[in-house]
């Protein structure tokens, strides 16, 4: 598509917790966040009749895009490429509880983030790969597009829209509560970022 939106879901409880991972729902903030999307595309100038909606299968993001019930064309598509990196082992706990019970693999992890899959798990490179046919496909969409996803993905969703190096993909900031959207020109993509808090 010519214009592509990307967001991470409302903020979850697990946010909240400072878990990873898991499937939970939004907190109230989160829910906020939300309804202020919606605002942003019905209070826009532009029409987004159009617009197609992405989801993954995870709550947190169907519940976010729950929200945009009446802006778009028709139901919001899971796609079970755009979820978040799978953590293995240390899916559901904090970093902290990961330092303390899986030391070794907390140390590995930090000293090469981009390369580093959890056991059980997914590194940012399987993430990278997993990715790229899913946003291959946007890009050539006809209508313009929405993806509500999660920060490891949207990392390597931004790496593929801005070629930027592959290093860097781990460390990419992608606060909450943030709306990308990234038009097409002769020039490239031009970036806009909107943020809600
Ligand atoms: O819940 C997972 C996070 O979005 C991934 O963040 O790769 O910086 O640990 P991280």
């Amino acid at each position: 598509s010519t214009t592509i939106y990307f967001s991470r879901h409302g903020q979850s409880i697990y946010n909240t917790k400072e878990l990873i991972g898991g499937d939970s729902l939004l907190s109230a903030k989160g829910k906020k966040y939300a309804e202020g999307l919606r605002k942003f595309f019905q209070e826009s100038q532009e029409k987004f009749d159009d617009l197609q909606k992405y989801c993954s299968t995870l709550k947190r993001t169907q519940q976010t895009i729950g929200y945009l019930s009446e802006v778009g064309a028709g139901e919001p598509i899971i796609r079970p490429e755009i979820d978040e990196i799978n953590a293995g082992i240390c899916d559901s706990m904090t970093y902290e509880q990961i330092e303390e019970k899986f030391p070794e693999e907390f140390k590995l992890r930090k000293k090469d983030k981009l390369n580093y899959r959890y056991p059980e798990g997914e590194s940012y490179i399987d993430l990278k790969a997993r990715l790229k046919p899913f946003l291959e496909e946007i890009e050539e969409s006809q209508t313009p597009v929405l993806v509500i996803s999660h920060q490891a993905t949207l990392r390597c969703a931004y790496d593929h829209m801005k070629g930027l190096k592959t290093e860097e993909i781990p460390y990419i900031q992608v606060p909450l509560h943030s709306l990308v959207k990234f038009e097409r020109s002769i020039f490239g993509y031009r970036e806009t970022i909107y943020k809600y808090d």
